[in-house]
């Protein structure tokens, strides 16, 4: 097998068109003696409020730093609940128990892993401060039904974006929709840095001041320490990086997109459950998740034709062994935990590799009466 491999990410790849650029930039800011805040990542503020669409954005140090800030600036504390889908990265409950907070899982949709919102309905109590729905792989949450009522009923939207920056649910970006939102500029989302970053987005003032005083030591003057926050400043370096690189990310989302479409068409008739987008949203493809009964054994077919693959995530939040108090049963994200594999889906893929991921896949099905993934409950309003 002499073909070239196709990874899940070409880091060098994507940067290596910007080195001038990026190299330029940081002498810029030897020459300037500019590290940490101050004027690029003003700029950057700037430019990536402009791209949201939102009245402000407060570049920190990374997506978790991002969801803790969020939690703290609408009050969140001891005592607090705050809801969350269970099938999603860790950093959120850790952002929750950092600020003393209970989580409240609730289970997926089967169609689109996203939160299912008939259970953040049931979810909501007196104590429930927060919901955090999670933008995964790349999908926007439709909010129709819970947006209203969290309004209502003065309970915060905070939207967890890590993953789906120039998304949009109904043409409103995701980062824009909620009271707040967290981004993340990790080196492997659709839009990163080179370390660690993130943003937190906010049409409120009086949140974006908190944010922006929660973000430098609580200082609410030089030395004034108004509150007990934490250093979680963006650095100058990595704010350039992103100057840099955000006018490219819709071309690069529309190169993922691309890939993702020959995934659609070449793999429909096959017993794979292919991703499905809900009417009311987009997807800028952080992944492309399929599910299938027996992932490892496609794992290891795609692995011996030199395709990386991988699974995001084998362990949905309440069963992770921090927790020691078990919340649960979950059975739809448990499954989703059990049977998802995420396909090469990177801008720096052509459209031959795609078809190369496509064709191994129908080996793989060939080679053996496969069986289906569990069927759901199909979908009305839902497009694949
Ligand atoms: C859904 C989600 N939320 C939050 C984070 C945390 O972001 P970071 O790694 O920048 O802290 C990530 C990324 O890793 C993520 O995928």
């Amino acid at each position: 097998m002499n073909e070239k491999p196709i990874e899940m990410l070409d880091l060098r790849g994507e940067h290596h068109v910007l080195r001038e650029e990026i190299l330029a930039a940081i002498g810029s800011l030897l020459e300037a003696g500019q590290f940490v805040l101050g004027e690029p990542v003003k700029r950057f503020e700037r430019e990536v409020a402009d791209y949201l669409g939102v009245k402000h954005a407060i570049g920190v140090s990374s997506g978790t730093d991002a969801l803790w800030l969020a939690l703290r600036a609408v009050g969140t504390g001891p005592g607090d609940e705050v809801i969350t889908p269970t099938y999603s990265f860790f950093a959120v409950s850790e952002a929750i128990e950092r600020c003393g907070a209970t989580p409240v899982f609730v289970d997926v949709d089967p169609r689109t892993f996203l939160l299912d919102d008939e259970q953040v309905l049931a979810a909501i109590g007196p104590r429930t401060k927060a919901v955090v729905p999670v933008h995964l792989y790349g999908l926007a949450v439709p909010l129709d039904r819970i947006r209203t009522v969290l309004k209502e009923r003065e309970i915060a939207l905070i939207e967890d974006a890590a993953q789906a920056i120039g998304a949009d649910w109904k043409g409103e970006k995701v980062g824009s929709i909620g009271d707040l939102a967290a981004f993340s500029f990790y080196p492997t989302k659709n839009l990163g840095c080179c370390g660690d970053g993130g943003l937190v987005t906010t049409g409120r003032d009086d949140l974006a001041e908190e944010i922006r005083v929660l973000r430098d030591h609580g200082q609410t003057g030089k030395y004034e320490h108004g509150r007990f926050g934490w250093n979680c400043r963006l650095d100058a370096f990595q704010a350039a990086v992103l100057s840099i690189k955000l006018p490219s990310l819709d071309r690069r989302n529309e190169a993922r997109r691309r890939i993702a479409a020959v995934y659609s068409e070449k793999l429909r008739d096959l017993p794979l459950r292919l991703p499905e987008i809900p009417e009311s949203s987009t997807t800028v493809w952080h992944q492309y998740a399929v599910r299938v009964a027996d992932r490892d054994s496609l794992a290891t077919h795609l692995g011996s034709r030199g395709i990386a693959s991988a699974i995001h995530y084998p362990r949905c939040l309440h069963e992770q062994p921090a927790y020691l108090e078990k919340q649960g049963p979950f059975p739809v994200a448990e499954q989703a935990a059990r049977e998802v594999l995420c396909l090469p889906v990177h801008p720096g893929l052509t459209r031959e590799d795609a078809l190369r991921v496509s064709h191994a896949i129908r080996e793989w099905v060939e080679s053996a009466n496969r069986p289906v993934a569990t069927p759901e409950r199909a979908g009305g309003g839902v497009r694949q």
